[in-house]
């Protein structure tokens, strides 16, 4: 949620790591700061609200050049979004400043012994007790790294901290516990920051920290040790995503940019891991014999992630007769699960850090669960902590309405469908088949996105909407949890999502002339159903927009609009090219209600708090 941003080298420090800020606005913030040196001291501005608030504040009090500063945009956790709890803070005496993402958990203890001890606080953060309590070790005539790491073994819960003083000037420090950092190598320059897209400009050159590590930056290097102070080795990684690439590439919106990239998107997570025979394989996976084991998946995750699931447990129950539940990772890591020791706990997260979703995996391996990540941010932690993990290789997903990551986790559980049967060799399932429409499923993405301009046609039919419901049956039921949070996320559409058949057991009292209700029709086995659950809806005056195929056209002769997709043999992945469209609708319909669409309010692109 946080953006972190870090610099130490020949440049204007202040222009750089106020343009890192700028590459990671998409994580959702709310207020802003710098910290640099200007002479003896150390020089913060921060502001509430937008980046630019910090500009004009930058503007209003020019800095003079300097070679290092660290910057933060701040999503509230302990105190509201004002200018005093904006980062970066100082300690007692303003020797150092910090920046910091997560939550110190036991921040009022410290908070009570410090003040007790005279120190005076000017916010209500966590993070301004984590700079005090750094200042205190600082104090004590130690290096900063030394004091930064008493510190940290002083502190509770989840922290990427990064501190400057006033004294080591060419020195950025900076400590990873539970909040992503990471690292970028320069020329006799380095950075630092919460996410990949901010080093890119400057580095392809990255390191992930590792848990529990802290890092020494200077012009020259930069140094990792662990918590006792020994050096540790980091694996550089060069990163191949272009800046183009994590930018807009033209488009007026990242997430219709990433709408548009889902077919390349189902290309790349099929690149490597089929053959031409339809052979499939997975890098470094379970071994064959633990497939026969398991007895059960649990898919963890949130949001999306979890419709993603959703659509997992149809396969891996119809195809492989597989008992499969799918949790939310909030609930999951409160409700005590009874989980079968030869059970498959399965981890869908785009960005690997949700907190949530970490919790739960972590409670999986305390109980020696088996453990598979299937995410999309390399190096992030859930991927490392998994005991395997498969990349969905989407790319950077910068928008926070989540499209291709959606696209990709159901196109890598399938797959990963496909291989257990593969290895099972259970009967009835034809894996030669799925592959070849696996393949064949990119070109019919581009014939979805042809539906753009219907889309935004039909945009229209949801003005003044008071209710929007989202219905089908079988995985189509699936994807309309996924169309649902899609409209509520970036067009603030109140939605009710059901299966049709539900629709007489209560929801049917919602509708009501001016309610619109999308109806996913992609499966030919289920049409008739779903066209009486809609002639149910018709008769109380809604509007019906439905998605259907060649094979349910007979959906459209009751529909006000109608969108068709092309069909497969599997109306599982017809339900899965339904999401386009799906997303299309609340894309446009976003637009005309005038949203902020790439960072909807209140929301962050990843969840890294509680
Ligand atoms: C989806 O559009 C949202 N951005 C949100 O529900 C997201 O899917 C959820 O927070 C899980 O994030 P993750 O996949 O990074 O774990």
């Amino acid at each position: 949620m946080c953006g972190i941003a870090g610099y130490v080298g020949p440049r204007d420090a202040v222009s750089v790591v106020f343009d890192q800020l700028k590459r990671l606005e998409y994580r959702g913030y709310d207020s802003a700061g710098i910290a640099t040196l200007q002479g003896e001291q150390i020089e913060v501005l921060k502001r509430a609200g937008k980046l630019t608030n910090l500009d004009a504040l930058l503007k209003e009090r020019p800095i003079s050049e300097n070679h290092i500063a660290i910057a933060h945009s701040r999503w509230a956790t302990h105190g509201g979004p004002t200018d005093e709890n904006a980062h970066p803070h100082f300690d007692e005496f303003e020797q150092v400043a910090i920046i910091h993402n997560g939550i110190i958990e036991n921040y009022q203890e410290l908070r009570d012994e410090l003040a007790h001890r005279g120190h005076r606080f000017h916010s209500q953060t966590d993070t301004e007790v984590a700079a005090h309590v750094i200042g205190a070790e600082y104090s004590q005539g130690v290096p900063l790294e030394e004091a930064v790491r008493r510190a940290c073994l002083k502190l509770r819960g989840a922290y990427a901290l990064v501190v400057i003083s006033r004294t080591e000037k060419g020195k950025i420090v900076c400590a990873r516990n539970a909040s992503p950092l990471v690292l970028g190598f320069g020329e006799h320059e380095n950075l630092l920051a919460s996410d990949i897209p901010a080093l890119l400009p400057y580095t392809r050159e990255v390191a992930v920290m590792e848990e529990n590590t802290l890092a020494v930056l200077t012009e020259e290097g930069i140094q990792v040790m662990d918590m006792l102070g020994k050096p540790v080795p980091i694996e550089i990684q060069h990163i191949e995503w272009d800046v183009e690439k994590a930018e807009r590439g033209g488009y007026e919106h990242f997430m219709i940019k990433e709408i548009y990239e889902q077919p390349e998107v189902m290309r790349q997570c099929l690149a490597g891991r089929v053959d031409e025979g339809g052979e499939i394989r997975f890098e470094s996976i379970f071994s064959e014999h633990v497939w026969n084991e398991i007895d059960r998946v649990n898919v963890i995750a949130c949001g999306t992630a979890y419709n993603a699931g959703l659509m997992g447990k149809h396969l891996f129950e119809k195809l492989l007769r597989l008992p499969t539940d799918v949790y939310h990772s909030s609930e999951f890591r409160y409700g005590d699960p009874v989980l079968s020791p030869r059970s498959l706990a399965v981890f869908v997260s785009q960005s690997g850090e949700t907190a949530d979703s970490l919790a739960a995996l972590r409670l999986c391996k305390d109980r020696r669960i088996r453990t598979l990540g299937i995410v999309n941010v390399i190096g992030s932690s859930i991927a490392r902590e998994c005991d395997r993990t498969i990349f969905t290789q989407a790319g950077p997903e910068i928008s926070v309405a989540s499209t291709k990551a959606y696209t990709a986790q159901v196109m890598v559980l399938t797959l990963l469908a496909l291989y257990i049967a593969q290895v099972q060799e259970t009967p009835g399932v034809r894996t030669r088949q799925w592959v070849n429409s696996l393949v064949g499923l990119s070109e019919l993405a581009e014939d979805c996105l042809k539906l753009d301009s219907q889309c935004q046609e039909i945009a229209a039919a949801f003005d003044g909407a008071p209710l929007t419901f989202f219905l089908g049956r079988g995985a189509d039921a699936s994807v309309a949890l996924e169309a649902a949070l899609k409209m509520k996320e970036v067009a603030y559409m109140p939605t009710q999502e059901s299966p049709a058949g539900e629709m007489k057991h209560g929801p049917l009292a919602l509708v009501e002339p001016g309610v619109v209700s999308v109806f996913g029709a992609t499966d030919p086995g289920l049409a008739d159903k779903v066209v009486s659950n809609m002639q149910e809806v018709k008769a109380r005056g809604g509007t019906l927009v439905t998605v259907g195929t060649e094979q349910t056209r007979a959906v459209q002769s009751v529909s006000d609009h109608y969108l068709e997709i092309p069909h497969t043999p599997y109306p599982f992945l017809n339900a899965l090219l339904s999401a386009i469209p799906m997303q299309l609708l609340a894309y446009h319909v976003a637009k005309r209600r005038g949203c902020e669409i790439d960072m909807p309010r209140n929301l962050a692109k990843s969840v890294t708090v509680e």
